[in-house]
């Protein structure tokens, strides 16, 4: 069973990992993460972000955690507890990557799915969730949670789908 959880100091190994595999997707698995800082500081940034709290400019409040499966880290979610422009232009609601080892498995899907729970939570009926034109894993995985194309948008040269997907 797929569960999500914040990130704690004894998945550092393993989430600096995926960070690393990610790279190859050009996804940035931990975002905000600096070495110089460490993974320590990182909760503490994460913790606080969840609460609005410390953001950096342009950043609404969010919870970056961990996928895990029978206690492996398969993957990540960034759920943004609201939209800000930017966001509702391209960055969506979700964001979820699934390290390479473990894709094809349905995961993604469900951590969308477990991500959407959290946002209905909070009382967010609809969620945007956003991929490229080309990603056509990310757009079955928001298709497989009910979402619909709104439209697609053109910004920095690539191709945007926003699809809102029913929270709860
Ligand atoms: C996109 C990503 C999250 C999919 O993860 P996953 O766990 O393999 O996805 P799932 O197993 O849940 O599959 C979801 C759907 O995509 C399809 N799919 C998965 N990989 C695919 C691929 N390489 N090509 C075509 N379809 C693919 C699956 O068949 C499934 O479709 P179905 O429900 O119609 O059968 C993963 O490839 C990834 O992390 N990519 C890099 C980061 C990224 O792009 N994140 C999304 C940013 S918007």
């Amino acid at each position: 069973m797929l569960t999500i959880r914040p990130f704690e100091i004894d998945d550092r190994d393993e989430a600096l990992a995926a960070r690393t595999e990610l790279d190859a997707d050009d996804f940035d698995f931990l975002l905000g993460y600096s070495y110089r800082r460490g993974f320590d500081q990182y909760l503490e940034q994460l913790a606080a972000h969840e609460q609005g709290l410390g953001l950096p400019d342009g950043w609404v409040a969010s919870a970056l955690w961990g996928a895990f499966v029978d206690g492996e880290l398969v993957g990540r979610t960034c759920i943004r507890f609201e939209l800000n422009e930017h966001l509702l232009q391209v960055g969506g609601h979700i964001g979820y990557g699934v390290r390479p080892g473990h894709r094809r498995r349905g995961h993604a899907t469900e951590i969308l799915r477990l991500s959407l729970d959290q946002l209905a939570a909070r009382g967010i009926k609809n969620a945007l969730v956003t991929c490229d034109e080309q990603n056509t894993a990310s757009a079955r995985t928001i298709e497989a949670n009910g979402g619909v194309l709104e439209n697609i948008i053109e910004a920095g040269g690539r191709r945007t789908m926003r699809f809102w997907v029913p929270a709860s």
